[in-house]
């Protein structure tokens, strides 16, 4: 978990955040051990910009990776992060209901929640 938490805390300094300047980072871990990253990418066109969440998904589904184990989320907030319904609606068709995803923040604060 913590090897997992880090990558995402260091994969979000690379977000592209022009328009929210909300910065995020997840890590997902396959059950062969890999570990894919990501970051949000904006889009003038708002509703274009992927969250940091499918981009680390998209990453492994497109490196031929379809087994996850858990996976990290990290922004500079209060309470851990919550991914959108978007982010969601994708973890529900890839991850297993009860695959573990780890909420947290820059205080490592650490919410642990199932899909
Ligand atoms: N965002 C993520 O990347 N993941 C989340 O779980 C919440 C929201 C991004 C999308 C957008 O770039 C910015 O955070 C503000 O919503």
């Amino acid at each position: 978990m913590k090897t997992l938490i880090a990558e995402a805390e260091k994969v979000r300094e690379l977000a592209h955040t022009p328009y929210s300047n909300f910065k995020v980072g997840a890590a997902l871990r396959t059950t062969s051990g890999k570990i894919f990253t990501g970051c949000n990418i904006e889009n003038a066109a708002y509703p274009v910009t992927c969250c940091a969440e499918r981009v680390a998904i998209f990453k492994a589904i497109s490196s031929g990776e379809t087994n996850f184990k858990e996976m990290a989320v990290i922004a500079d907030t209060k309470r851990p992060v919550p991914p959108c319904g978007s982010c969601r609606q994708v973890m529900s068709e890839f991850f297993d209901p009860s695959m573990k995803v780890y909420l947290t923040n820059l205080s490592h604060d650490i919410k642990t929640v199932s899909v």
